[in-house]
Protein backbone atom coordinates (compact mmCIF):
# COMPACT_ATOMS: atom_id res chain seq x y z
CA UNK A 1 0.00 0.00 0.00
CA UNK A 2 1.53 3.36 -0.54
CA UNK A 3 2.37 5.50 2.03
CA UNK A 4 0.70 8.89 0.19
CA UNK A 5 0.08 10.28 -2.78
CA UNK A 6 1.45 12.67 -4.85
CA UNK A 7 0.47 14.88 -7.49
CA UNK A 8 3.14 16.37 -9.96
CA UNK A 9 1.54 19.11 -11.66
CA UNK A 10 4.67 20.53 -13.77
CA UNK A 11 4.42 19.24 -17.11
CA UNK A 12 7.86 17.88 -18.13
CA UNK A 13 8.46 16.23 -14.72
CA UNK A 14 11.74 13.37 -14.93
CA UNK A 15 12.09 14.21 -18.76
CA UNK A 16 15.60 14.71 -18.05
CA UNK A 17 15.90 12.30 -15.80
CA UNK A 18 14.27 9.97 -14.09
CA UNK A 19 16.27 9.79 -10.60
CA UNK A 20 13.26 12.33 -8.74
CA UNK A 21 10.15 10.22 -10.11
CA UNK A 22 12.58 6.85 -8.94
CA UNK A 23 13.31 9.07 -5.59
CA UNK A 24 9.41 9.24 -5.06
CA UNK A 25 8.49 5.99 -6.13
CA UNK A 26 11.05 3.85 -3.95
CA UNK A 27 10.27 5.78 -0.85
CA UNK A 28 6.32 4.15 -1.97
CA UNK A 29 4.65 7.52 -3.01
CA UNK A 30 1.63 6.70 -5.51
CA UNK A 31 2.43 9.65 -7.95
CA UNK A 32 -0.23 11.09 -10.27
CA UNK A 33 1.08 13.46 -13.14
CA UNK A 34 0.12 16.06 -15.06
CA UNK A 35 -1.97 14.64 -18.15
CA UNK A 36 -2.41 17.82 -19.81
CA UNK A 37 1.32 18.68 -20.74
CA UNK A 38 0.80 22.28 -19.80
CA UNK A 39 0.14 24.43 -17.17
CA UNK A 40 -2.79 23.55 -15.19
CA UNK A 41 -6.14 25.40 -15.15
CA UNK A 42 -7.26 26.04 -11.47
CA UNK A 43 -10.16 23.43 -12.32
CA UNK A 44 -7.95 20.91 -13.30
CA UNK A 45 -5.59 20.91 -10.47
CA UNK A 46 -8.46 21.00 -8.00
CA UNK A 47 -9.77 17.78 -9.25
CA UNK A 48 -6.27 16.49 -9.72
CA UNK A 49 -4.95 17.06 -6.63
CA UNK A 50 -8.09 16.52 -4.27
CA UNK A 51 -7.06 13.54 -2.66
CA UNK A 52 -3.74 14.28 -2.42
CA UNK A 53 -0.96 14.35 0.75
CA UNK A 54 1.62 16.11 -1.72
CA UNK A 55 1.83 18.64 -4.78
CA UNK A 56 5.18 18.84 -6.74
CA UNK A 57 3.89 22.77 -7.94
CA UNK A 58 4.29 24.21 -11.35
CA UNK A 59 2.82 27.72 -11.46
CA UNK A 60 -0.85 26.58 -11.79
CA UNK A 61 -3.15 28.59 -9.45
CA UNK A 62 -3.12 27.79 -5.80
CA UNK A 63 -6.08 29.53 -5.01
CA UNK A 64 -7.94 29.15 -1.39
CA UNK A 65 -11.28 27.39 -3.67
CA UNK A 66 -7.83 24.68 -4.76
CA UNK A 67 -6.90 24.39 -1.18
CA UNK A 68 -10.08 23.97 0.30
CA UNK A 69 -10.61 21.33 -1.84
CA UNK A 70 -7.62 19.14 -0.48
CA UNK A 71 -8.47 18.43 3.36
CA UNK A 72 -5.24 15.53 2.88
CA UNK A 73 -2.54 18.36 1.49
CA UNK A 74 0.27 18.93 3.91
CA UNK A 75 3.02 20.07 1.24
CA UNK A 76 3.21 22.41 -1.86
CA UNK A 77 6.69 21.77 -3.31
CA UNK A 78 7.64 24.54 -5.98
CA UNK A 79 9.88 23.14 -9.11
CA UNK A 80 10.98 26.56 -9.23
CA UNK A 81 10.91 30.11 -7.46
CA UNK A 82 8.06 32.03 -7.97
CA UNK A 83 5.04 31.62 -5.48
CA UNK A 84 2.54 34.73 -6.68
CA UNK A 85 0.23 32.15 -7.46
CA UNK A 86 0.15 30.18 -4.67
CA UNK A 87 -2.33 31.61 -1.98
CA UNK A 88 0.25 31.79 1.01
CA UNK A 89 -2.53 32.86 3.48
CA UNK A 90 -4.92 30.10 2.66
CA UNK A 91 -1.93 27.53 3.23
CA UNK A 92 -0.41 28.58 5.94
CA UNK A 93 -4.50 28.41 7.81
CA UNK A 94 -4.51 25.07 6.80
CA UNK A 95 -0.76 24.30 8.17
CA UNK A 96 0.39 23.28 4.35
CA UNK A 97 3.92 23.70 4.44
CA UNK A 98 5.43 25.39 0.99
CA UNK A 99 8.84 25.24 -0.34
CA UNK A 100 10.90 26.69 -3.77
CA UNK A 101 14.20 25.08 -5.01
CA UNK A 102 15.69 29.24 -4.62
CA UNK A 103 19.20 28.71 -6.43
CA UNK A 104 18.63 25.86 -8.55
CA UNK A 105 17.47 27.74 -11.77
CA UNK A 106 19.87 30.79 -11.03
CA UNK A 107 22.73 29.43 -13.64
CA UNK A 108 19.75 28.90 -16.08
CA UNK A 109 17.98 31.82 -16.50
CA UNK A 110 21.21 34.13 -16.15
CA UNK A 111 22.94 32.45 -19.02
CA UNK A 112 20.41 32.27 -21.05
CA UNK A 113 19.13 36.05 -20.58
CA UNK A 114 22.82 36.77 -21.52
CA UNK A 115 22.63 34.78 -24.44
CA UNK A 116 19.27 36.59 -25.70
CA UNK A 117 20.70 39.59 -25.09
CA UNK A 118 23.80 38.84 -27.38
CA UNK A 119 21.28 37.20 -29.79
CA UNK A 120 19.36 40.82 -30.65
CA UNK A 121 22.25 42.70 -30.15
CA UNK A 122 24.20 40.93 -33.05
CA UNK A 123 20.35 40.22 -34.37
CA UNK A 124 20.57 36.68 -34.76
CA UNK A 125 17.01 35.75 -34.52
CA UNK A 126 16.43 38.38 -38.07
CA UNK A 127 19.34 36.50 -39.89
CA UNK A 128 18.49 33.30 -39.26
CA UNK A 129 14.66 33.58 -40.30
CA UNK A 130 16.55 35.49 -43.80
CA UNK A 131 18.65 32.05 -43.76
CA UNK A 132 15.57 29.79 -43.10
CA UNK A 133 14.31 31.85 -46.02
CA UNK A 134 16.72 31.60 -48.48
CA UNK A 135 18.50 35.02 -47.84
CA UNK A 136 21.83 35.40 -48.09
CA UNK A 137 21.83 39.34 -45.83
CA UNK A 138 24.45 40.26 -43.59
CA UNK A 139 22.87 42.53 -41.20
CA UNK A 140 24.97 45.43 -38.78
CA UNK A 141 24.53 44.52 -34.71
CA UNK A 142 25.84 46.40 -32.14
CA UNK A 143 28.35 45.44 -29.33
CA UNK A 144 27.72 44.33 -25.81
CA UNK A 145 30.82 46.32 -24.75
CA UNK A 146 30.86 49.58 -24.08
CA UNK A 147 26.51 49.37 -23.53
CA UNK A 148 24.88 50.08 -20.44
CA UNK A 149 22.76 47.61 -19.03
CA UNK A 150 19.83 48.36 -16.77
CA UNK A 151 18.67 45.50 -14.42
CA UNK A 152 15.33 45.94 -12.71
CA UNK A 153 15.46 43.16 -9.46
CA UNK A 154 19.12 42.42 -7.96
CA UNK A 155 17.81 39.10 -6.53
CA UNK A 156 19.85 35.51 -7.31
CA UNK A 157 19.21 36.02 -10.70
CA UNK A 158 19.77 39.63 -11.53
CA UNK A 159 23.39 39.37 -9.43
CA UNK A 160 23.85 36.23 -11.64
CA UNK A 161 23.49 38.20 -14.72
CA UNK A 162 25.57 41.24 -13.00
CA UNK A 163 28.51 38.60 -12.41
CA UNK A 164 28.11 37.25 -15.94
CA UNK A 165 28.27 40.59 -17.90
CA UNK A 166 31.40 41.80 -15.79
CA UNK A 167 34.01 40.71 -18.34
CA UNK A 168 32.25 42.40 -20.96
CA UNK A 169 33.12 45.84 -20.11
CA UNK A 170 29.74 47.10 -19.64
CA UNK A 171 28.11 49.92 -17.35
CA UNK A 172 25.76 47.91 -14.94
CA UNK A 173 23.52 49.94 -13.23
CA UNK A 174 20.86 48.03 -10.75
CA UNK A 175 17.45 48.90 -9.31
CA UNK A 176 16.11 46.89 -6.63
CA UNK A 177 13.29 47.29 -4.03
CA UNK A 178 15.52 46.55 -0.86
CA UNK A 179 19.17 46.63 -2.68
CA UNK A 180 22.04 44.17 -1.18
CA UNK A 181 24.49 47.55 -0.54
CA UNK A 182 27.63 45.88 0.43
CA UNK A 183 27.27 43.63 -2.33
CA UNK A 184 26.66 46.02 -5.36
CA UNK A 185 29.51 48.21 -3.65
CA UNK A 186 31.35 44.86 -4.32
CA UNK A 187 30.91 44.18 -7.58
CA UNK A 188 30.70 47.35 -9.14
CA UNK A 189 27.18 47.47 -9.76
CA UNK A 190 25.55 50.79 -9.52
CA UNK A 191 22.02 50.90 -7.47
CA UNK A 192 19.73 54.18 -8.66
CA UNK A 193 16.20 54.19 -8.94
CA UNK A 194 13.98 52.97 -11.75
CA UNK A 195 13.40 56.79 -13.11
CA UNK A 196 17.39 57.40 -12.83
CA UNK A 197 18.05 53.88 -14.78
CA UNK A 198 15.59 53.89 -17.79
CA UNK A 199 17.22 56.78 -19.37
CA UNK A 200 20.54 55.21 -19.51
CA UNK A 201 19.60 51.74 -19.96
CA UNK A 202 20.44 50.93 -23.45
CA UNK A 203 19.60 46.97 -22.59
CA UNK A 204 16.54 46.92 -19.69
CA UNK A 205 16.89 43.40 -18.42
CA UNK A 206 13.91 42.67 -16.00
CA UNK A 207 14.78 40.14 -12.95
CA UNK A 208 12.05 41.06 -9.86
CA UNK A 209 9.29 38.53 -8.74
CA UNK A 210 5.95 39.48 -8.37
CA UNK A 211 2.97 40.19 -10.64
CA UNK A 212 2.89 43.66 -10.65
CA UNK A 213 4.08 45.61 -13.99
CA UNK A 214 6.67 47.38 -13.45
CA UNK A 215 7.61 48.78 -17.20
CA UNK A 216 4.49 49.86 -18.74
CA UNK A 217 4.13 52.73 -21.44
CA UNK A 218 5.07 55.61 -19.76
CA UNK A 219 8.62 53.81 -18.09
CA UNK A 220 9.38 52.32 -22.20
CA UNK A 221 9.45 55.62 -23.37
CA UNK A 222 11.83 56.76 -20.89
CA UNK A 223 14.29 54.13 -22.34
CA UNK A 224 17.02 55.79 -24.97
CA UNK A 225 16.04 55.76 -28.80
CA UNK A 226 16.92 51.74 -29.95
CA UNK A 227 17.06 50.28 -26.49
CA UNK A 228 16.16 46.48 -26.01
CA UNK A 229 14.41 45.05 -23.58
CA UNK A 230 14.49 41.41 -21.89
CA UNK A 231 11.59 39.85 -19.52
CA UNK A 232 12.63 36.25 -18.71
CA UNK A 233 11.22 36.72 -14.53
CA UNK A 234 7.27 37.09 -14.70
CA UNK A 235 4.45 37.73 -17.62
CA UNK A 236 3.30 41.25 -16.93
CA UNK A 237 6.18 43.14 -15.09
CA UNK A 238 6.59 44.40 -18.47
CA UNK A 239 3.59 45.92 -20.77
CA UNK A 240 3.29 43.28 -23.61
CA UNK A 241 1.39 45.94 -25.72
CA UNK A 242 3.36 48.73 -25.38
CA UNK A 243 6.54 46.51 -25.77
CA UNK A 244 4.71 45.64 -29.24
CA UNK A 245 4.02 49.35 -30.32
CA UNK A 246 7.47 50.42 -28.84
CA UNK A 247 8.87 47.64 -31.57
CA UNK A 248 6.26 48.75 -34.11
CA UNK A 249 7.59 52.26 -33.86
CA UNK A 250 10.81 51.65 -33.98
CA UNK A 251 12.05 53.40 -30.58
CA UNK A 252 13.29 49.90 -29.14
CA UNK A 253 14.96 47.46 -31.14
CA UNK A 254 13.92 44.69 -30.24
CA UNK A 255 12.90 42.39 -26.98
CA UNK A 256 13.09 38.93 -25.45
CA UNK A 257 9.92 37.14 -23.54
CA UNK A 258 10.68 34.27 -21.73
CA UNK A 259 6.95 35.18 -19.83
CA UNK A 260 4.05 36.03 -20.37
CA UNK A 261 0.83 37.38 -18.85
CA UNK A 262 -1.17 34.82 -19.89
CA UNK A 263 0.73 31.66 -20.58
CA UNK A 264 0.84 29.76 -23.26
CA UNK A 265 1.19 32.82 -25.89
CA UNK A 266 -0.48 33.82 -28.85
CA UNK A 267 -0.39 37.23 -28.95
CA UNK A 268 0.71 40.02 -31.35
CA UNK A 269 4.71 39.76 -30.45
CA UNK A 270 4.59 36.38 -32.47
CA UNK A 271 4.25 38.25 -35.78
CA UNK A 272 6.99 40.88 -35.21
CA UNK A 273 10.30 39.95 -36.37
CA UNK A 274 12.28 41.92 -33.50
CA UNK A 275 10.63 39.75 -30.63
CA UNK A 276 12.96 37.04 -29.42
CA UNK A 277 10.25 34.72 -27.75
CA UNK A 278 10.68 31.39 -25.99
CA UNK A 279 7.74 29.23 -24.05
CA UNK A 280 8.67 29.98 -20.24
CA UNK A 281 11.71 28.11 -20.73
CA UNK A 282 14.22 30.07 -18.38
CA UNK A 283 15.24 27.10 -16.24
CA UNK A 284 15.04 24.31 -19.31
CA UNK A 285 18.94 23.50 -18.93
CA UNK A 286 19.51 20.01 -17.77
CA UNK A 287 21.30 20.30 -14.92
CA UNK A 288 19.42 22.90 -13.79
CA UNK A 289 16.00 21.02 -13.84
CA UNK A 290 17.33 17.69 -12.54
CA UNK A 291 18.81 19.78 -9.66
CA UNK A 292 15.09 21.50 -8.94
CA UNK A 293 13.32 18.33 -9.55
CA UNK A 294 15.56 16.39 -6.80
CA UNK A 295 15.02 19.46 -4.05
CA UNK A 296 11.64 19.88 -4.78
CA UNK A 297 11.33 16.05 -4.16
CA UNK A 298 13.16 16.24 -0.75
CA UNK A 299 11.50 19.23 0.27
CA UNK A 300 8.10 16.82 -0.05
CA UNK A 301 9.59 14.30 1.53
CA UNK A 302 11.11 16.36 4.24
CA UNK A 303 7.07 16.81 5.15
CA UNK A 304 5.10 13.51 4.38
CA UNK A 305 8.21 11.42 5.06
CA UNK A 306 10.14 12.75 7.79
CA UNK A 307 7.34 14.83 8.92
CA UNK A 308 8.78 18.27 9.33
CA UNK A 309 6.92 20.89 10.75
C1 LIG B 1 9.91 29.64 -11.46
O1 LIG B 1 10.84 29.31 -10.77
O2 LIG B 1 8.88 30.05 -10.96
C2 LIG B 1 10.07 29.49 -12.92
O3 LIG B 1 9.19 30.30 -13.60
C3 LIG B 1 9.93 28.05 -13.35
O4 LIG B 1 8.72 27.57 -12.97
Amino acid sequence: MSRFRVLISTSSFAAADRLPLARLEDEGAEVALNPHGRVLTEDEVATLVADCDGLIAGTEPLTERVLSGAPKLRVISRVGVGIERVDLTAAERRGIKVFITPDALTDAVAELTLGAMIALLRRLPQMNAAMHEGVWEKQMGRLLRGRTVGIVGLGRIGKALAKLLAPFGVRRVARDAEPDRPWAAGNDVQLMSLRELLPVAEVLSVHASGAECLIGPEELALLPEGAIVLNPARGGLVDESALYDGLVSGRLAGCYLDTFEREPYDGPLRGHPNALLTPHAGSYAREARVRMELQAVDNLLGVLRDGRA
